[in-house]
């Protein structure tokens, strides 16, 4: 496992957060008692992956380094940080870790994505998986605001970003295994209707490869990219801690 790099996606421009955004970066307001980026960051960790890049953006990006510095009172061992000019997209954003992946296995975790749990089990599987990626999904109630997964089995079928009519409550979640095929498919990727690349596309493009495994995550899950998710996120940490590792 220990050849496995993480990147945190902490760039785009938290419209949705306006005008709190425009002061901070979303990824460092507070979820319950420790900046939203702490998160994705103890979860790394806790799957044994110390080698993080962290991708931001935006006007307040100066702000990381002031707050992680190297990294290493968190536990990182080696902690590196980039640029995303504008905000293109979740897949834009992963392109500027190709460099830093140097061709290796990498895990992706989106820097408002917060879990009760780990993600042993998955990163695991995950190093022992020939080829190709694997995602994690959970069970909702609003699946519409997330891409959307259709299984059959141990299979995926196919995943719909954010669909009106959900035809599963399977959201996928903001945490991605991949092998170093994802900067081909990046490459080949148009912008969408909201006019970004998308995560989405990539992960669909694994499923035609027939090399995506999925796992369904174990514990609570949420993103915290609005004001209600935050706001449900503080509650969830306060009340049943975050990043647990039994
Ligand atoms: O939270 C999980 C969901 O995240 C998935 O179910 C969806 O399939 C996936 O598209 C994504 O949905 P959102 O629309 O909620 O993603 P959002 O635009 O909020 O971006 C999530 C994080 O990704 C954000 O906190 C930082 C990073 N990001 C996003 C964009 C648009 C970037 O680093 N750069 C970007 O340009």
């Amino acid at each position: 496992m220990g050849s496995i790099k993480g990147v945190i996606l902490a760039g785009g421009l938290g419209a949705r957060m306006l005008p709190v955004t425009k002061v901070t970066n979303k990824h460092l307001l507070p979820v319950y008692d420790k900046p939203m980026v702490f998160y994705p960051i103890q979860t790394m960790i806790n799957a044994g992956i110390d080698e993080i890049l962290l991708v931001t953006g935006g006007q307040h990006a100066g702000d990381f380094l002031q707050l992680l510095g190297d990294g290493r009172d968190l536990g990182v061992r080696k902690l590196q940080y980039t640029y995303q000019k504008g905000e293109g997209g979740i897949a834009d954003a992963l392109r500027l870790a190709e460099d830093f992946a140097d061709g290796g296995r990498i895990c992706v975790v989106l820097g408002d994505n917060i879990i009760q749990k780990n993600i042993r089990r998955a990163a695991s599987d995950f190093a022992a998986q020939p080829r190709g990626a694997k995602i994690l999904l959970k069970e909702v109630p609003d699946a519409e605001r997330f891409g959307v997964a259709e299984v059959n089995g141990d299979r995926v079928v196919r995943i719909v970003e954010k669909p009106s009519r959900p035809a599963t409550n399977l959201a996928v979640i903001g945490i991605y295994l991949y092998d170093a095929y994802v900067f081909e498919v990046i490459k080949t990727l148009k912008p969408s209707g909201r006019g970004e690349l998308e995560i989405t596309d990539v992960n669909n493009a694994y499923i035609r490869q027939g090399t995506l495994t999925y796992q369904v995550l174990d514990g609570w899950w949420s993103d915290a990219g609005t004001f209600d998710s935050l706001l449900r996120a503080g509650g969830l940490v306060r009340d049943q801690g975050a990043n647990l590792v039994d």
